[in-house]
Parts: C-alpha cells; sequence; structure tokens
C-alpha cells in the first residue's frame, strides 16, 4: 500500500524524508538504514547532517546498505555511488565506515558479488527503513524497465534513458558505465517499511505510473504497490500538480 505525502517544493520533500529516516534512528539507534544516491536525497542528507552536527541524531550504532554501485568504477573515483556516499553523509556524521556498505563496483565476480551482498543485508537482519528515488523511466535501484525484472542483487545493463539522464553528473556521456550492481526488487523488498522520495515534473509520469496501481515490468516502481509500507514523499510538480 503507498501512502502519498504531498509536499510544496524539494525542500519540504528533503525535510520529511530527514523526519522518518529520524524517527526510525531515534526508535532503533542500531537500525538498518537501506541508501539512495542521485540528486533526490541530497537535501535529506544535507538535514541529516545538520542534525547530527546540532545533537538531534546520533549515527553511531546505524548500519547502511546502498542500493547499488556503477559497474565498472573504482569506489575512488568521484562519480561513484561510494564517493557521492562519503561526501553527502558519511564523511559528516558520526557513522562507523565500517557498518556502511555498497556493492563493489569493482567486483571481478558479479554473481558471487550479488550473491555477497544479499546474504549481507539479511545478516544484518534485513533493512528496516529503505530510501528511494525514482527514475524518469520508473526504474528503482537500477531495476530498468524491461520484460522481467530481477529478485535479487545483480549486474544490469543500463538503459540508453538512464545513461542519458546520468551523463549531467559525467564529463561526457561516453563516460558514464554502461552497467551497474543493484539490489534487485526482492532485495528491496526485504525492507520493513520504504519511502520513495520524487521532485520535479522529469518525475510526474514515472510516479503516476506507481500511483496508478497496476503492475508493470516496463515501470519497475509499480511493484512497490505489492508492498505492505511504502510512503511517497513527493512534491507537486512530481505529482503533476
Ligand atoms: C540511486 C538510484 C536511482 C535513483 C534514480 C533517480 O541510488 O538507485 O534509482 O534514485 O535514478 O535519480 P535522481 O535522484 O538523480 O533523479
Amino acid at each position: 500500500m503507498i501512502r502519498t505525502i504531498v509536499c510544496s517544493d524539494y525542500a519540504e520533500m528533503s525535510r520529511r524524508a530527514a523526519d522518518i529516516v529520524e524517527a526510525e534512528m531515534l526508535l532503533k539507534p542500531d537500525c538498518v538504514l537501506g541508501l539512495a544516491t542521485g540528486s533526490t536525497p541530497e537535501g535529506m542528507y544535507a538535514e541529516l547532517v545538520k542534525d547530527n552536527r546540532d545533537g538531534k541524531i546520533s549515527f553511531a550504532a546505524v548500519r547502511t546498505v546502498n542500493l547499488d554501485e556503477y559497474y565498472p568504477l573504482a569506489p575512488d573515483n568521484d562519480q561513484s555511488y561510494r564517493y557521492f556516499m562519503n561526501y553527502h553523509l558519511f564523511d559528516k556524521v558520526d557513522i562507523d565506515k565500517a557498518n556502511t556498505n555498497v556493492p563493489d563496483g569493482l567486483a571481478a565476480d558479479t554473481v558471487a558479488e550479488g550473491q555477497r551482498y544479499e546474504a549481507l543485508i539479511d545478516s544484518m537482519g534485513g533493512i528496516d527503513l529503505q530510501v528511494l528515488g525514482i527514475g524518469r523511466n520508473g526504474h528503482i535501484g537500477f531495476n530498468e524497465p524491461g520484460a522481467s525484472l530481477d529478485t535479487y542483487t545483480h549486474c544490469t545493463d543500463l538503459t540508453p534513458s538512464t545513461i542519458e539522464a546520468n551523463s549531467r553528473n559525467f564529463a561526457s556521456i561516453d563516460d558514464v558505465p554502461k552497467q551497474a550492481m543493484t539490489m534487485g526488487i526482492g532485495s528491496i523488498f526485504k525492507a520493513r517499511r520504504i519511502i520513495v522520495m520524487a521532485s520535479g515534473k522529469e518525475k510526474a509520469d514515472a510516479v503516476a505510473c506507481m500511483l496508478a496501481g497496476e503492475l508493470d515490468t516496463n515501470c519497475p516502481a509499480t511493484l512497490l504497490n505489492l508492498h505492505r509500507d511504502v510512503i511517497l514523499i513527493a512534491d507537486r510538480a512530481a505529482l503533476g500538480e
């Protein structure tokens, strides 16, 4: 079931998402957070950093698993999702880096890496709260639209539309990796609660498709209708208003 929190703009979406993450951390200081990268959660991470600095929340016992990582890409590459997480959150809060996890973008054996990551999530007791963004094409993590979807963590080809959308962060479109390691739909569904953040009119089609309630592997976010606890935090533009 998807509940929707309507926000006026990006700033409000960021604050509301941070409130939910912080509530989880207060209730369960050693919670497992599933985290996303991209432009959408940057503002939420800034709120979390501020509240950590102000002493309102502590990451000291928090454990994290990120959704995905470009493949192949080294963790110290400034376009990697490991670099993103260090820059936007981990380096700025009191988290123990040993408790943070991102799929290995340099794994020699991607099948083995998928199995390792899945076992890791299970060994942590699953994910308490998963944060998701949504792709313009409806992808979640890097589960791209297609005839079928993968259940667990795997290596996937990025679609031309995702490569184009993400090229804004690279020197040229040719520099965007063509593949990624990503949690599968089943990995995401291991989360006890999921929040999906969406901002801007570029996301309106994908959000409308998700809220229409039909399941369609060509819009992977529609699968979220099967999960029992999903909260969409979206601004009016993303809701097509
Ligand atoms: C990022 C991820 C992706 C993004 C999506 C939206 O870890 O898994 O699914 O959430 O591509 O990206 P932005 O927020 O940049 O529009």
